[in-house]
């Protein structure tokens, strides 16, 4: 990294960013993390600080509808929507993962399951019916402290089973 690239990630830029259909203004350095800026200054706290090193995946949310860790993306590089697990049921009904995960009792403390949904949101608005094989693939990237796997993936199969996608 350049010096002039380094100086600037410490200059306060303003930045709109689309969040769960709203329209932000924030003034930040372009270098800050969106998991930060979700937390602290927007002051949605669902998303998840775990590793902060992209590891664990408890920070993940959709930008564009894709997982993405918001740990490691920083404020210059956001391009498109994000959606965070507090835009996924904004009325009182629940989302079909949600609903999935309260059913097979896929939490324990409960500390990865945000992350854990937006990834599961993700793969089944991509692909509505998912094998047993594709669920273990995605959602072997986020680490459980409480290694409730087997009813995570059951609440995915639950979720696609009973068509996700629609949300
Ligand atoms: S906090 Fe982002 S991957 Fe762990
Ligand atoms: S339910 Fe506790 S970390 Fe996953």
């Amino acid at each position: 990294m350049g010096t002039d690239q380094y100086r600037s990630n410490f200059v306060a830029n303003e930045f709109k960013i689309q969040v769960n259909g709203q329209e932000h203004r924030v003034v930040t350095r372009p270098g800050r993390p969106l998991l930060d800026v979700l937390r602290e200054d927007l002051g949605l706290t669902g998303t998840k600080y775990g590793c902060g090193e992209g590891a664990c995946g408890a920070c993940t949310v959709l930008v564009g509808g894709v997982p993405t860790r918001s740990c490691q993306l920083t404020m210059d590089s956001i391009d498109s929507e994000i959606e965070t697990i507090e835009g996924l049921a904004p009325e009182s009904e629940l989302h079909p993962v949600q609903q999935a995960f309260i059913d097979q009792g896929a939490m324990q403390c409960g500390y990865c399951v945000p992350g854990q949904i937006m990834t599961a949101v993700g793969l089944l608005r991509e692909k509505p019916q998912v094998s047993r094989d594709e669920i273990v693939t995605t959602m072997s990237e986020h680490i459980c402290r409480c290694c409730n796997y087997s009813r995570i993936r059951a609440a995915v199969e639950q979720a696609s089973q009973s068509g996700a996608k629609s949300r």
